[in-house]
């Protein structure tokens, strides 16, 4: 029986039922009974539940809750939705009296708050997630030492940088994607139970109690606004894929650095997969498949956001999309999180040297130090690096008169500056990734996530 057969003359058809019934909510049943247990709590307090009543419906839901956690709740195909599959199981404990749990409430408020609830749980997965991804690229970054390698700017050779300061961007991004979960859980922390359907209730209810009793820091100001926004799951969306797409970013560098032309890393035989036509060959799938399932996290976000684009108030059943995208968004972020940082726990990093073409800046502050217009400098060691590219030479294979046909306010000891490791140790500028700051940066990491 549906809750709402009241109505109606005939049963729901066969199609109807197929095509509106989504089990993808089932995995909010502990978040709905949680729900339920802080509503008929309040509602006993409030005296729309007598002591009696408001007991007996609270050790039905406290057995659905162990039912729920030990995964034992028997879900039934006449189950409409978590609610439905709920509120039915809880008459089967209890009897009649489970006619009321849903006194002053609505599967409208009550959808709007499991969301938050699962979404709540969620982000605090993601957050360790992406603090033990940070973790592990701190570990890393201090297992290359003084690795020094080329940073790029357009896929070109830039400045010199520590491997390591490069291992640490992905951290800060990660650290920052937690700092988002861990925004967008606040704000899911507004309690939208007792807004009912949507215009409130004339039941003397306290969604504030509720809200309390949930551990929620506050309550709705707009019953309408509570169960028609979606703004909340587009958020948690977002972070999820905000943070795929950094990760995508990373797993695209692992793939260029695992080819034979990069030759940067080595990935652990376990973590890599096989060609079935050409024996030699050992590929990175773990990290081209975090840089497709990016592609797919995306698509989620578009379609939480196209969801809510030009929904009238309040509740719609268009509604319902959006925990299939919400879930397998986040269902695909940890899937990600987790092999991505396994691959990369066990990487070992053999970057070539860089050439001394990396010195260039560092060559061009030389004079600037010496009072020389940084324009000048600029162009003074461009045609150094031109004269020399012409015989395909490097910067550090220029002599004393390679230097004083390119500019006469060289000095033969800015040679000294065309070692790219003297160019990392000569870096002051905070956050510059000089080994001082590297370590800095670890540091700081390690204190964030609370593994100094
Ligand atoms: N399955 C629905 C959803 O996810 C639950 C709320 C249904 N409310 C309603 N009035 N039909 O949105």
């Amino acid at each position: 029986m549906t809750l709402w057969s009241g109505r109606f003359q005939e049963p729901p058809a066969e199609v109807l039922w197929r095509y509106t019934v989504d089990p993808a909510d089932r995995r909010m049943l502990l978040d709905d009974v949680v729900g339920s247990i802080a509503h008929v709590t309040m509602l006993g307090e409030s005296g729309l539940l007598s002591d009696d009543e408001s007991d007996e419906i609270l050790n039905g839901l406290n057995e659905i809750k162990s039912e729920a956690e030990k995964e034992a709740f028997d879900f039934q195909d006449s189950d409409e939705d978590i609610h439905s599959a709920v509120e039915r199981r809880l008459g089967e404990l209890i009897g009649p009296v489970a006619a009321k749990l849903h006194t002053a409430r609505s599967r409208n408020d009550q959808v709007a708050l499991d969301i938050r609830l699962y979404l709540r749980r969620a982000a605090t997965a993601r957050i360790l997630q992406l603090e033990a991804f940070a973790s592990v690229m701190a570990d890393l970054a201090e297992g290359v030492g003084e690795t020094v390698v080329p940073s790029y700017t357009h896929v070109q050779q830039a400045q010199a940088v520590p491997l390591a300061h490069h291992l640490l961007a992905y951290a800060w991004m990660a650290l920052r994607d937690a700092g988002r979960f861990v925004d967008a859980a606040e704000r899911l922390g507004v309690s939208p139970l007792g807004a009912g359907a949507g215009g409130g209730s004339s039941l003397p209810i306290d969604p504030e109690r509720s809200a309390e009793l949930l551990g929620m820091t506050g309550t709705f100001e707009n019953s309408m606004d509570a169960v028609a926004s979606r703004d909340l799951v587009a958020e948690y969306t977002f972070c999820c894929a905000q943070a795929m797409v950094h990760m995508s970013r990373l797993a695209e560098e692992m793939v260029l650095w695992a080819s034979a032309e990069f030759g940067w890393v080595t990935f652990a035989d376990r973590h890599t997969t096989g060609s079935s036509a050409m024996p030699q060959k050992k590929n990175p799938d773990i990290a081209e498949l975090a840089r497709g399932k990016s592609a797919t996290v995306i698509g989620h976000l578009t379609a939480v956001m196209a969801l809510q684009k030009g929904l009238p108030l309040t509740y719609n059943r268009d509604l319902q999309e959006d925990k299939a995208s919400v879930f397998a968004a986040d269902d695909t972020l940890a899937a990600t999180l987790e092999a991505l940082t396994a691959m990369l726990a066990s990487a070992e990093f053999h970057p070539p040297p860089p050439g001394s073409a990396v010195t260039a800046l560092d060559l061009a502050e030389e004079m600037v130090g010496r009072g020389v217009p940084f324009r000048e400098a600029h162009e003074a060691v461009g045609r150094l690096v031109a004269s020399l590219a012409g015989d395909g030479r490097d910067l550090s294979d220029a002599t004393a008169q390679d230097l004083d046909a390119a500019d006469s306010r060289f000095e033969v000891a800015d040679l000294a500056r065309t070692n790219p490791l003297d160019s990392i140790a000569k870096r002051v500028s905070p956050g510059g990734g000089s080994f001082a700051d590297v370590a800095i940066q670890m540091a700081a990491i390690r204190e964030r996530v609370g593994r100094t």
